[in-house]
């Protein structure tokens, strides 16, 4: 019997399943044992399958239907680029309930960044709890009507942006403020660490980035916000954090209501210089 040959393999292999239920759950390997095959055929099968079976199975559960279509159509690259390409501040959110599966893999996204020494001093807050959530709000929007409207009232839209489209990005800000705790889930990035330094952030917003990237891939809504760090004591205080325990972001996520589009950002040239400050850049 093959599962003889390997009983190791054969003990870590997802729960109920033996060889021959690894290579049908992991099609494009499925290679079969035939009369004649050497046993480095057979473990080279099993090993190459197990790898496999790890990447569609998780704590020896059938990970989503989709998992591995949904990893392996990236391998071109074209939908990755797409993705970081359309992955917008989405900040009009429906109420509607996301499955925990999803924000799991939003989670999983966020703990493959990379950080410091992988030491891996992070934790995240899943935060559902309505009374929470409004809690937070009242800081959030006191922060807005004290800084971010004056400021977005007062400013010239940034570069890549016409007035019109600044209007809009600050009327969304706003509709994100006064909804805040509508969004169905947040998710809180923390260290345990104390920010002190320039790099503090380094080592959790990687991280951030990959969830916003992985929402997007999901056809979810996120907005990196940190403006609930203006009233942080307040904020962390109503978040229940325990002391050495720093947020350094909150990320509602929900189903948007509006679509996914392109970022609008300056010309490349105009931000890259090619080994001396000042000296254009001129790959393209
Ligand atoms: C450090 C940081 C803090 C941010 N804080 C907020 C925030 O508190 N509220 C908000 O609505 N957007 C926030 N944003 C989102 C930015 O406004 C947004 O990324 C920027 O306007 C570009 O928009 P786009 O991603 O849709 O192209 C923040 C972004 C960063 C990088």
């Amino acid at each position: 019997m093959l599962r003889r040959m390997s009983p190791v393999l054969a003990r870590k292999s997802p729960a109920g399943s033996d060889l021959e239920g690894l290579l049908t759950a992991v099609p494009w390997k499925r290679g079969r044992a035939r009369a004649g095959d050497g046993p480095l055929f057979l473990s080279t099968q099993l090993a190459e399958n197990h790898a496999a079976s790890r990447r569609c199975y998780h704590r020896g559960r059938p990970r989503d239907e989709n998992y591995r279509e949904q990893v392996y159509s990236m391998a071109d690259g074209t939908e990755l680029f797409e993705i970081i390409h359309t992955t917008r501040a989405m900040r009009r959110l429906k109420p509607d309930p996301v499955p925990d599966a999803l924000i799991n893999r939003i989670l999983e996204a966020g703990q493959c960044a990379p950080n410091g020494a992988n030491a891996q001093q992070w934790c995240f807050l899943v935060v559902k709890d309505r009374g929470i959530k409004q809690a937070v709000q009242v800081w959030y929007q006191r922060a807005f009507d004290e800084v971010i409207g004056p400021h977005y009232r007062s400013s010239a839209p940034p570069p890549g942006m016409d007035p019109e489209r600044y209007r809009r990005q600050a009327a969304a800000v706003q509709y994100l403020t006064e909804h805040f705790h509508e969004a169905p889930v947040w998710i809180v990035p923390c260290l345990q660490q104390q920010p002190t330094k320039r790099w503090s952030g380094a080592s959790i917003y990687p991280a951030v980035q990959n969830m916003l990237l992985a929402a997007r891939a999901l056809g979810l809504g996120a907005t990196l916000t940190t403006r609930h760090l203006v009233y942080e004591k307040e904020t962390e205080a109503a978040l229940g954090l325990p002391p050495g325990v720093h947020s350094y972001a909150i990320i509602p996520i929900g189903y948007p209501i509006g679509k996914f589009g392109p970022v609008r950002r300056g010309p490349l040239h105009q931000i890259v210089y090619k080994d001396r400050w000042g000296q254009a850049w001129d790959g393209t």
